[in-house]
């Protein structure tokens, strides 16, 4: 499905967080599309920092909380959640944890959690993990023939303390939509899920076509 990411061909998307500090993601020219930034997940990136997240005045929840990021192809959530104090494992197929570690380094000084770069397909098994406080997932619902090892994952990583937050951008072309209805379908017989108003999003990168759903284990 995907083919390597090519490191010595790349272009920088910055994205500038609350406190005025920028994030610079390196994007890949060549490779499958974990290679760039969807906007599902900036989406996902600036709701961390919304009042959702406030746990005090200039506390995030996510600090030293575990999160891992699933398809995480630049790792920009990931990354974000460790610059708020979480400790991150990024996941993605092999050929993308060069690209995520490369991010990691290149955003470090703006890290006061930790953030890692690991290979995890899904549908493969996770007993090696604790279930996190938080799972993260931009834009996954992508590949036909991986939404059921998706949902699987998901559900192998969780127990009942473990948030999900997902987003993705409703598609009409294609399968899309069915894959998407496919996706709900099965998180549904496991999860509690509820959609994120479109007004607790980021103020200004909020778009009606981008959802973000919170699942919690039934
Ligand atoms: C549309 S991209 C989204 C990337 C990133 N989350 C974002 O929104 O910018 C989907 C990601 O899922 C990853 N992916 C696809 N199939 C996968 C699988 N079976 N196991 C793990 N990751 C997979 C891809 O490599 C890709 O990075």
């Amino acid at each position: 499905m995907s083919q390597s990411v090519d490191l010595d061909n790349l272009f920088t998307r910055e994205l500038e967080k609350n406190d005025g500090s920028v994030l610079c993601i390196n994007q890949s020219v060549v490779g499958d599309v974990g290679c760039v930034v969807w906007d599902a997940a900036i989406a996902l990136t600036l709701y961390l920092e919304t009042p959702d997240f406030q746990e005090t005045p200039g506390s995030n929840k996510l600090r030293g909380k575990n999160v891992l990021e699933l398809g995480a192809g630049t790792g920009i959530v990931g990354i974000q959640a460790a610059c708020l104090g979480a400790n991150s494992i990024i996941t993605d197929l092999k050929d993308f944890v060069p690209l995520m570690a490369l991010n990691i380094r290149v955003n470090q000084a703006l890290i006061t959690g930790s953030a890692i770069a690991r290979e995890l397909r899904w549908g493969t098994d996770v007993t090696d993990y604790q279930p996190p406080d938080y799972i993260l997932i931009a834009d996954c619902v992508y590949y036909e023939e991986a939404v059921g090892p998706l949902v699987q994952t998901i559900t192998d990583l969780c127990d009942d303390h473990t948030v999900v937050i997902c987003s993705y951008e409703e598609r009409t072309t294609g399968n899309k939509p069915e894959l998407q209805k496919k996706f709900f379908e099965l998180v549904e017989k496991v999860f509690h899920v509820e959609e994120i108003p479109l007004e607790r999003h980021d103020p200004v990168y909020r778009s009606e076509d981008i959802h973000i759903m919170k699942f919690i284990m039934k």
